[in-house]
């Protein structure tokens, strides 16, 4: 007969101790991203950081078994950690990205990962620097929809990619705790917020084209006070071999509805998916593949597409991350890309005409 106690000591010593995560913000976003670590059996949710008393106190009522911080050289000071999770205003991410990296923490970075490319490049340096690892949040890469795009695109089954079309048209974005998110300063660039998924997503649908060369922008805001916050934003950016990707987004419109369309040297596909909500757990999605001669309808894992979803997957990819037994699924450079390509975007407004893409750039 076993002894059940040695079994279990046994047990004990052969799976892995979670990987403690120290959420920074516990806002419209932080919250969700508490609900996945703590729901991830192979996470520990053991510290969380917000600045307002208000904020501290959501946060130890929902998570009362971790530590709650005003600060976060605080929580790096008291509470040793595997990743540091920062979920705060964009401005914000540089400083606190440094600080948890000199305390030897890996990184799950939120989108984007700076609001200036001078920032992010001094972040990605520091990892490679002290040797530590950063995933960046853009887990639509994570999705069996967005994500399901990719795998058909390897498989061949439409040829090489010549055009990708990612578009959305949504309600007006949340204000942001103390209204960063309308804030030209603390934001950065609009086009920061949510294209940046969408050039993300071209960019990596369009990997083997290379690297994009040249990228041309409009955009157009409904309220003459606030010229930079555009309600409309397209941009189109191109490569060598001539593919070229078109981004598009109106905040002007009801509900939220996004669009994927790949043309390629043999087929094409088509996705869609629909809410009321941009957070909603119901939404309806599809992904049709036309592989020159038939139309298939690729199944969706239980028709889990949408951002809380894959936020939940981009929790269990950084755990493999900080364990050594997957990459990041972005990567610091992939941020850099995307927030380069959101920034030139701007520019490209500003300036009315097109811009070069200087890949040197994007190197830290
Ligand atoms: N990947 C995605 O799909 C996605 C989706 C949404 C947002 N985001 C990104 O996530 C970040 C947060 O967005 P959000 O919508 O959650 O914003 P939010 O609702 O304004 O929440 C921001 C949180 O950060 C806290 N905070 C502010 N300054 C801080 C500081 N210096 N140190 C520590 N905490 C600080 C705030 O504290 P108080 O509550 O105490 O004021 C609040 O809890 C942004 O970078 C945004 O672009 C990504």
């Amino acid at each position: 007969m076993t002894d059940p106690a040695i079994v279990a000591a046994l047990l004990s010593t052969m799976s892995p101790p979670p990987i403690r995560f120290g959420l920074v913000g516990f806002g419209a976003w932080g919250q969700f991203h508490a609900q996945a670590i703590a729901g991830n059996p192979a996470a520990q949710l053991t510290a969380i950081v917000a600045p307002s008393a208000a904020s501290r106190a959501a946060a130890a009522r929902a998570h009362p078994a971790a530590r709650v911080f005003a600060d976060h050289r605080q929580m790096l000071a008291e509470v040793k950690l595997d990743l540091v999770d920062i979920v705060t205003p964009s401005h914000t991410h540089r400083a606190i990205a440094m600080d948890a990296l000199h305390a030897g923490c890996d990184l799950l970075l939120e989108k984007p990962i700076a609001t200036t490319l001078e920032d992010g490049r001094a972040i990605v340096a520091q990892a490679a620097r002290s040797g530590r690892r950063i995933a960046v949040g853009h887990e639509l890469r994570l999705s069996s929809q967005w994500g399901g795009i990719k795998r058909v695109i390897e498989r061949g089954t439409i040829g090489e990619p010549h055009y990708v079309l990612v578009e959305l048209s949504r309600r007006p974005y949340r204000l942001g705790a103390d209204g960063w998110r309308y804030d030209a300063a603390r934001v950065g660039s609009w086009v920061l917020e949510e294209p940046i998924h969408f050039f993300d997503l071209a960019r990596w649908y369009l990997a083997d084209a290379g690297e994009p060369v040249e990228l041309y922008a409009r955009g157009k805001a409904r309220e003459a006070s606030r010229p930079g916050l555009f309600d409309n934003f397209s941009a189109m950016f191109s490569y060598a071999n001539g593919a070229y990707a078109v981004v598009s987004q109106t905040l002007a419109a009801f509900e939220h509805h996004q669009t994927v369309k790949v043309a390629g040297s043999r087929g094409a596909l088509w996705a869609g998916w629909s809410g009321a909500m941009d957070r909603t757990l119901e939404p309806t999605c599809f992904l049709r593949v036309f592989d020159g001669e038939r139309i298939e309808e690729v199944p969706l894992a239980n028709h889990s597409s949408g951002e809380v979803f894959e936020l939940r997957e981009e929790i269990a990819r950084c755990v493999q991350m900080v364990r050594g037994e997957a990459a990041p699924v972005a990567s610091g450079r992939d941020g850099l890309w995307s927030a380069g390509l959101c920034l030139l975007a701007e520019q490209s407004i500003r300036e009315g005409r097109p811009v070069r893409i200087v890949e040197k750039e994007f190197v830290a």
